[in-house]
């Protein structure tokens, strides 16, 4: 990507004690990017985000916001971030308006005329007059990022805004961040641990688990991966005949099983492997393409990445 690098995070490490819950992690973020952020429960995902935005201190490794280090730039580093770190803090008595007022009294120049930009961007224009008390959980993360935009940073931190939303809410929330992305040119970190919410949301996926960062993929190699790993499955008369002669005929890897015959291989070969078949008066009696899920193929990075090797690239 040729876009200006917002986020430059190098050898991050965070230790609680004995414990290592971010381990010597490596990643860029660049402008209009949404970068996935995907790991299980634990995975040391909001202890990295938490780092990047200031609320905690790094044990080792550099964190560097739009040419700022967070170190010795605080100010400058943090003022060119936006965030929300589990769930946002909002005050339920008081209005959206006036939530987002506080937040914006807490910066200089941010007043009425960025507070209703802000409000315009998420969708909640309409709405600023209702209690927050009376918002939908979409809603109240739709505020968050709000609130996380006022000051109009380049880049926003999103500790796992589709947990909790129904699955219209995660459609018009991963709407929402594309817009975000493409319009503001803003680059955008989610956090999660659905591997299918991501694939549709991000361009770029990180993996991490136990605190290590096992890969990053754009999300067109994840998706080839992800091809790679198809097989066909052809439901015939005499699967061990079929199976040889798919072999032999078209060079293609098959494994005979019941009444069945699987061949790995892409959609693009069912019409091949259809004609070879009819051809040899074959019965095909079904054919099915079975892809393996992407939570298998995510299980299946994490368990050979641990043996340092990698099932789908
Ligand atoms: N303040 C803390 N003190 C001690 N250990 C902590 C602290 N915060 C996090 N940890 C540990 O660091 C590890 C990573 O936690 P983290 O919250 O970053 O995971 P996560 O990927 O965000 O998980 P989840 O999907 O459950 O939100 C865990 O083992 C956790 O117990
Ligand atoms: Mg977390």
């Amino acid at each position: 990507m040729a876009n200006k690098v917002v986020l430059k995070v190098s050898n991050l490490t965070k230790r609680f004690g004995s414990r290592i819950a971010v381990n010597n992690v490596s990643f860029s973020i660049h402008e209009g990017e949404i970068f996935g952020f995907l790991g299980p429960n634990g995975a040391g995902k909001s202890t990295t985000m938490k780092m990047i935005c200031g609320l905690s201190t790094p044990t080792r490794g550099e964190i560097n916001v739009c040419g700022f280090d967070i170190k010795r730039q605080r100010e400058k580093a943090l003022m060119s971030l936006g965030a929300m770190i589990e769930n946002p803090l909002m005050y339920n008595y008081m209005s959206a308006y006036d939530n987002l007022k506080y937040f914006a009294s807490l910066y200089k120049n941010v007043g009425k005329k960025e507070i209703l930009a802000c409000a315009r961007i998420v969708g909640l224009q309409n709405r600023l007059k209702d209690l927050v008390g009376k918002y939908s959980l979409g809603m109240r993360q739709r505020l968050g990022i709000a609130q996380s935009l006022l000051h109009a940073p380049k880049l926003l931190i999103l500790d796992e805004p589709l947990s909790g939303l129904d699955p219209a809410g995660v459609k018009e929330m991963r709407d929402f961040l594309r817009g975000l992305a493409k319009n503001n040119h803003i680059a955008i970190m989610v956090s999660s641990h659905m591997l299918g919410e991501m694939e549709q949301l991000c361009d770029t996926v990180a993996i991490i688990n136990n605190g290590e960062l096992l890969e990053i993929k754009h999300i067109e190699q994840l998706r080839q991966g992800i091809e790679g790993t198809k097989q066909i499955r052809f439901k015939v008369d005499y699967p061990n005949f079929a199976g040889s002669v798919v072999m032999r005929e078209l060079k293609l890897p098959v494994q005979v099983v019941g009444n069945s015959i699987l061949v790995k291989c892409g959609e693009n070969r069912i019409k091949d492997i259809t004609k070879l078949l009819v051809k040899r008066k074959v019965s095909i009696l079904g054919v099915e393409v079975i892809t393996k899920s992407l939570e298998e193929i995510f299980m299946d990075i994490i368990a050979h990445k641990t043996n340092g090797k990698t099932s789908i690239s």
